[in-house]
């Protein structure tokens, strides 16, 4: 066990995969905070305030605190008195730049460690862009995200 551990995104939507690094996390830190960045060089399909909103639907623990942030991660991080950064690790392609984000974010928060967690193997393929995508286009996410996504999805689409 650990003391705060943070687990940063852009959660644009939420998907049955974050659902899921977010209870493998919690298991080893007493408390965990979800936080999702503001991320300006992304063009959001979901406000800040909707993503933090639709993680606080799909989220039922008192030991877990959603957040915004704006700026740096290894700052919110240790302003919030975190000591682990936890990161979802889904294939090879993800590599390069967490690796890169977990050494700068090492190096700007000397005290602070990023975690990989790998996802159960049935999400492994998910990601809130596909969601995105097949949404757009009136696929079925019922099985990739909360029945509460899908219906902000489906309003998003005029669905
Ligand atoms: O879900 P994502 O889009 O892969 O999350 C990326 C995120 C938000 C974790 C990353 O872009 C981030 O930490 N942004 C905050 C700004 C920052 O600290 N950038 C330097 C990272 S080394």
């Amino acid at each position: 066990m650990t003391g705060i551990a943070v687990y940063p995104g852009s959660f644009d939507p939420v998907t049955r995969g974050h659902e899921d690094l977010i209870r493998r996390a919690r298991r080893f830190a007493d408390r965990l905070i979800v936080a999702v960045a503001v991320n300006p060089a992304k063009q959001p399909l979901f406000s800040l305030d909707e993503r933090v909103a639709l993680i606080r639907r799909v989220v039922d623990d008192p030991a877990i605190e959603v957040s915004a942030f704006d700026g740096l991660l290894a700052e919110f991080a240790r302003a919030a008195g975190a000591t682990l950064i936890v990161r979802g690790l889904r294939a090879v392609s993800d590599f390069e730049y967490e690796f890169q984000m977990a050494l700068m974010n090492r190096n700007l928060a000397p005290g602070i460690e990023t975690v990989f967690l790998v996802p159960a193997f049935d999400l492994t393929y998910l990601s809130s862009s596909l969601v995105r995508e097949v949404a757009r286009f009136g696929g079925d996410v019922s099985s990739l995200v909360h029945p509460a996504v899908q219906q902000a999805l489906k309003k998003k689409f005029g669905g």
